[in-house]
């Protein structure tokens, strides 16, 4: 079959992960017979350097036109000055509106290859990590309004969190479809004692739960949450969160399960286009160092090939490939531990895409 791909390296270490990732694409391409055909899209830091924003229209062109887009990483501290509505992140940020992903899904899984790059005590690991967070994408604070002015004690700045009915339903039924074919366990999280949209978050909740009856809903505060991750995660199948909320607690969820470095996300709508990136951010102080993990970027292209493509034992086969090459005790430098065989970003792709013959 035939693919049409935007691929976005964008700037920090994307570029150098983008790489492996399109290396065990065309190694799955050839051996499954797909023909993938790879559009560069700019975006980030190197599109405003280059053309002068973070998403020129020709190239957001490009993302709408493709069957799905494959995303590395944006930013860095060399666009830090740069006012809100200009920076990198805003870039992405549009990407997602205009793709209308207003779903993310970041599954977090602790590999038993990795158990011990884990941070936490093995009696709390038990049988191990594995959950998901379905975070908003393209609603609450991210997206509300936002602004300055002259306040009483002086400049004032504020970001509204806002969510509507329809927005929430939305994400609602993306994270109970989720759980069905899980555990059956959704997890709402929100901080409903004190705000006004989370107790609507809730009650949308509570509503379109009740089309669902084979999951079982509960609610938990974001504080606890947080809590909760590390003092017992394996009581959690599908996190449902906020765009704000589901940042913060896809990093942490991210940690328990050895590296940021190694978790991919898919940004899905109503379409069948979705954003596939890795959680992670550009790392500009590793980047062209070959010393970034490539693993969250590989398995982002295996959720692409699902989710986008239904192509799922080709996706199954790069994820196979990926805990093959753990089990060999093959690491980057973020998952390295005593006895385990260091390697690069290169090396690492290398090994993974011959791992799939
Ligand atoms: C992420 C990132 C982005 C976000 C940034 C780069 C805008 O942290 O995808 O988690 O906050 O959504
Ligand atoms: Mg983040």
């Amino acid at each position: 079959m035939n693919f049409h791909i935007a691929v976005i390296p964008g700037d920090g270490i994307g570029p150098e992960i983008m790489d492996q990732a399109l290396l065990v694409l065309k190694e799955i391409g050839s051996i499954y017979h797909h023909e993938f055909r790879f559009s560069e899209v700019m975006m980030g830091g190197c599109a405003i350097d280059k053309k002068g924003e973070a998403l020129p229209q020709e190239d957001l062109t490009i993302c709408l036109k493709s069957d799905a887009v494959l995303l590395g990483a944006v930013g860095g501290e060399k666009w830090d000055h740069l006012p809100g509505d200009q920076r990198p992140e805003r870039g992405l940020l549009r990407l997602r509106k205009e793709l209308g992903s207003y779903a993310n899904i970041r599954p977090a899984v602790l590999y038993k290859e990795l158990k011990d790059a884990c941070p936490l005590k093995s009696e709390i690991i038990g049988e191990g990590i594995d959950l998901c967070v379905v975070r908003e994408l393209t609603g609450g604070i991210y997206f509300g309004e936002k602004g300055r002015r002259r306040g009483t004690m002086g400049e004032q700045a504020y970001d509204i969190e806002i969510y509507s009915e329809t927005e929430i339903e939305s994400i609602a039924r993306t994270a109970f479809e989720v759980a069905r074919k899980r555990n059956k366990k959704v997890t709402s999280i929100d901080k409903a004692n004190v705000l006004e949209s989370s107790r609507l978050w809730r009650s949308v909740m509570e509503k379109v739960a009740g089309e669902y009856d084979d999951v079982v809903l509960n609610h938990m505060y974001i504080d606890n949450a947080a809590m909760q991750l590390i003092k017992n995660p394996s009581q959690f199948d599908v996190i449902v969160t906020t765009n704000m909320f589901g940042d913060i607690l896809s990093d942490e969820a991210s940690m328990i399960t050895g590296s940021i470095g190694i978790l991919p996300s898919a940004s899905l709508g109503e379409g069948k286009i979705g954003i596939y990136e890795p959680i992670h951010g550009s790392a500009p102080d590793i980047a062209g160092l070959d010393l970034a993990n490539p693993i969250g970027m590989i398995l982002s292209a295996a959720m692409m090939l699902r989710y986008s493509f239904d192509l799922e034992s080709e996706a199954k086969s790069i994820e196979n490939a990926v805990v093959n090459i753990l089990g060999k005790n093959i690491r980057t430098r973020d998952i390295m531990g005593e006895g385990m065989h260091l390697v690069g970003t290169k090396e690492m792709g290398k090994l993974i895409a011959d791992e799939l013959r």
